[in-house]
């Protein structure tokens, strides 16, 4: 059954007392939809509890997301969004480098230092796709750990599952690899992984996941990652004691709950993301066809331009500029800040 849906509230609208009010905010690559009544109305039930503390070490909720994923509750490690849990496997792993591209999430180099781990920065190539052979390349005996994401941010591309595959069977199996999927869900089936069939043939991969995109519960906190024997165990070993609030039990439980719904709103914000990268390329901002919640729109002078037209969005050092998509009012002022300006800069 398909759901109306109320026009989605401006994420972020307040007005500095600079000269530029800021009227949008799309740094953040959010859901611009509230949490659904369903949601709200069960994290609600619990703070009437809010005197207790929740469950020591989580059990619920790694049962309740392997059911889901048809999985074993031992292989589910969660924590404070997927940012809590790319430190706890950063952590386990103690040191050494960390390959990944760049640009990239901004927390993996910032985990990096908080973990003592060295971030080995790989550049995008000219399609704004992670590099596989240069990244295999600087695989070294200090290599700690490979990150992937998939969709990649910022660029929102995706790399192709044999790809995926080739690069893993070629790394030395004592790499762990984790698969940041934080936007997986935005992805069209077709280009979906199969998680087990990933999880059986490597024990060294993670595959990291969140509830704050797709799932719109970024204030919650809520993110997991799925492996297998002795890595994820390592992994588990890291769980803060009393660090999964019981709200995100009842938040989990709903949301899955609320399969419909949510799909109807990962289709809106598809489908508005996709309509302005057409009504952006018509003015000259050849953005890469992303398969996440946001778009990156290369520079120079394009974060500028946003900015003097009170959108918040996240700039990169050449001028360009990832925003998130969904709200069609946010999407009309993106466009009419752009109008004007001509991106030249050829891919
Ligand atoms: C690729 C990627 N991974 C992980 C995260 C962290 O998400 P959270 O900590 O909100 O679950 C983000 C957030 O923007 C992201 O873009």
């Amino acid at each position: 059954m398909t759901t109306r849906l109320a026009e989605p509230t401006i994420p972020s609208r307040r007005f500095r007392t600079s000269a530029t009010p800021m009227l949008f905010d799309l740094s953040l690559s959010e859901n611009p939809f509230p949490p659904l009544p369903s949601v709200v109305t069960a994290v609600n039930d619990t703070l009437a509890q809010a005197n207790r503390y929740p469950e020591f070490l989580p059990e619920q909720l790694p049962r309740i997301i392997a059911e889901r994923l048809g999985v074993r509750p031992e292989q589910v490690v969660v924590g404070a969004g997927a940012t809590g849990v790319a430190q706890q496997v950063m952590r386990a792993l103690s040191g050494g480098e960390l390959v990944t591209s760049t640009p990239t999430f901004d927390g993996y180099q910032m985990l990096a230092d908080m973990t003592g781990m060295t971030l080995v920065p790989v550049p995008l190539d000219t399609a704004g796709e992670q590099d596989l052979t240069a990244l295999r390349r600087v695989v070294n005996r200090r290599t700690a750990l490979v990150v992937l994401c998939r969709p990649h941010n910022p660029t929102g591309t995706v790399l192709d599952a044999g790809a995926v595959r080739s690069f893993l069977s070629a790394l030395p199996r004592r790499v762990p690899v984790l698969l940041d999927e934080a936007y997986v869900e935005f992805l069209d089936p077709a280009d979906r992984l199969d998680l087990h069939a990933l999880l059986n043939r490597y024990p060294n991969l993670l595959v990291l996941r969140t509830f704050s995109k797709a799932y719109g519960l970024a204030g919650l906190r809520i993110g997991y990652c799925v492996g297998r024997g002795e890595l994820i165990d390592r992994i588990r070993r890291q769980q803060l004691p009393f660090g999964i609030g019981t709200a995100a039990v009842a938040a989990v439980r709903a949301a899955y709950a609320a399969d419909d719904e949510l799909h109807d709103r990962i289709q809106r914000i598809n489908q508005e993301r996709d309509a302005l990268r057409t009504v952006l390329h018509t003015c000259g901002i050849d953005a890469y066809r992303s398969h996440a919640n946001f778009l990156y729109l290369p520079g120079p002078g394009v974060a500028t331009a946003l900015r003097r037209a009170g959108i918040k969005a996240k700039s990169y050092p050449d001028g360009s500029a990832r925003i998130a998509v969904g709200d069609p009012l946010a999407g009309r002022a993106v466009h009419a800040a752009l109008i004007g300006l001509r991106t030249t800069v050829g891919r």
